[in-house]
């Protein structure tokens, strides 16, 4: 388990995820990487100056949740910060290839999902794609 790579969506499930990254990064010495993605989206009619201004505040909500991960345990764990563009689940599966990650951590749900369904569809593309081991928490 040397590097453990956290999926952040900024929800509560990922929360717990990144605690679980911890307790491993403790118990092994491993190195944690937090990535988050704003997600790429597609709605028709919308204008270009408005799909943009959704994307800045996307992007800073997105910043500002890592300067906050940071803050609150960077002193007590070392850990990186990753924001990526993208299709969420593709670029976990890509950002943790090129870092070589042993280990990909999600939350079971995310900030959207109905928790009626088994698995979001981030987290479980994840799981059926990614070259290394997932770990999906609770
Ligand atoms: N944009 C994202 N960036 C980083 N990680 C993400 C992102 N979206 C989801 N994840 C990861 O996947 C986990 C599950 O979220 P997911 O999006 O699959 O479920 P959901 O939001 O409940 O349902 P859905 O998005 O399918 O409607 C999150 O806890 C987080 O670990
Ligand atoms: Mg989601």
């Amino acid at each position: 388990m040397k590097k453990i790579l956290v999926a952040h969506d900024g929800s509560k499930p990922s929360e717990k995820a990144m605690r679980r990254a911890f307790e491993i990064e403790g118990k092994f010495g491993s190195s944690v990487t937090i990535v988050s993605v704003i997600p790429d989206f597609y709605l028709a009619d919308i204008m270009e100056t408005d799909r943009a201004r959704i994307v800045r505040t996307l992007t800073d909500d997105a910043k500002k949740m890592l300067e906050r991960i940071k803050s609150r345990h960077q002193g007590a764990h070392p850990l990186k910060t990753v924001l990526k563009k993208g299709n969420p689940a593709e670029v976990v599966i890509e950002e943790a290839r090129k870092m070589k990650a042993s280990l990909i951590i999600t939350g079971s749900h995310g900030r959207h999902g109905a928790q009626k369904f088994l698995l979001g569809s981030v987290s479980s593309k994840i799981v059926d794609h990614a070259d290394c081991s997932v770990l999906v928490v609770k």
